[in-house]
């Protein structure tokens, strides 16, 4: 399976490089989980974007080079699954807000914010929910109501701690058509605008987000998306970013018109979001695809940066130790900011001067 494929695109490669203007250094010019070079939450300071990661809770808990390093180079987080349904709502009625609150804690601990992930997907839905809709014990109206009391009750339960919400997530196909799934099938379309209206009622202060991947560029997706929010805003419905996820590859090269893309948004007055960056490489890793993944995240950085409303970068882990990127994409990985061993690799390096750049 490879939905995150975008159409390869010649020459990209060597016009994001030229852009960016982003040097490869090698791995080993800062070496290690150490105190190194410049925190990127420190460099992010000046700049009006949060640099954020996804968080694995069993890594924050266990390995203590991935807590520190979580604590020192970010000031925004993002439960990469522990406040997704199937994980706070296991069994019906039956709440586990223990990984969560954990996380919130964390932040609040370490001066970072936080980014709620996520009220309304297709994916990582509680067993007891899927089956009772597909046996038909759980009816339309019943599955609305179930739906409202979940984004109700979590949304509350972190009321004043979460800043960005990503209320629906990965709604449309790539070819800007309504995606199928249990939401739409039961519920009709009108489910998007009812999650916006229960979260903003739960806590009115949080920016609420539509969420997506393959929607760096312009592209029947991210029009999708535009108009949607357009017809929303309109309506006054309460929706207020757009978040880009930000899973590229490098052999599909770099997306285009990534600024006009984040600038047609915030032209309707929405706030916009890089919110679970990786770049991955068909593997083994070598210093080419190396410079070239760093070019990738400088792309998206430095469009985020030059953007009025870009609020926050966030990488969608930092450590290829826990990327999950191996285990959904065969023969692929190496994704992420720092490798196995926590060492920076020149994407880190990339992002760190990007930050300095833009302050
Ligand atoms: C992924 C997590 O990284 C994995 O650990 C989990 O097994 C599956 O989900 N888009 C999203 C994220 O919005 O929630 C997904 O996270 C990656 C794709």
């Amino acid at each position: 399976m490879n939905v995150f494929r975008m159409p390869v695109s010649v020459a990209v490669l060597g016009a994001t490089l030229m852009i960016t203007g982003a040097v490869a250094q090698p791995a080993s010019a800062h070496p290690g989980p150490g105190p190194g070079p410049v925190p990127l939450r420190t460099l992010a300071a000046g700049t009006g974007v949060r640099v954020g990661t996804a968080v694995d809770m069993a890594a924050l808990a266990d390995d203590t080079t991935y807590r520190t390093t979580t604590a020192r180079e970010f000031n925004s987080v993002t439960a990469e699954n522990a406040m997704k349904w199937e994980s706070v709502e296991p069994t019906r009625g039956t709440y586990d807000w223990r990984q969560a609150d954990d996380l919130v804690r964390f932040a609040r601990a370490h001066g970072q914010a936080v980014r709620g992930h996520t009220l309304v997907w297709h994916n990582q839905l509680p067993g007891w929910l899927t089956a009772g809709v597909a046996d038909g014990s759980i009816g339309a109206q019943e599955l609305r109501g179930i739906l409202r009391d979940h984004i109700t009750k979590e949304v509350k339960r972190y009321k004043g701690r979460i800043y960005q919400w990503d209320v629906v997530n990965e709604v449309f196909e790539d070819d800007g058509s309504l995606r199928d799934s249990i939401w739409l099938r039961e519920l009709g379309p009108s489910y998007i605008e009812d999650a916006f209206r229960w979260a903003h009622a739960a806590d009115p202060r949080a920016k609420l987000f539509l969420n997506d991947y393959n929607v760096e560029g312009v592209n029947a997706k991210s029009t999708a998306y535009y108009d949607l929010a357009k017809r929303l805003r309109a309506k006054k419905i309460p929706v207020q970013g757009f978040g880009i996820q930000g899973h590229l590859a490098i052999q599909y090269g770099f997306p285009g018109q990534v600024a006009e893309n984040l600038a047609r948004f915030e032209k309707l007055g929405m706030q916009t979001a890089f919110t679970e960056v990786d770049v991955r490489m068909i593997l083994p890793v070598d210093d080419t695809k190396l410079a070239t993944q760093a070019a990738y995240f400088r792309g998206l950085l430095d469009a985020c940066v030059q953007a009025r409303r870009c609020t926050s970068f966030t990488a969608w882990g930092f450590s290829d130790k826990y990327s999950w990127v191996p285990g959904v994409f065969d023969g692929q990985g190496a994704a992420t900011l720092m490798d196995e061993g926590f060492a920076r690799k020149p994407a880190f390096t990339a992002l760190g001067e990007g930050l300095a750049a833009g302050a």
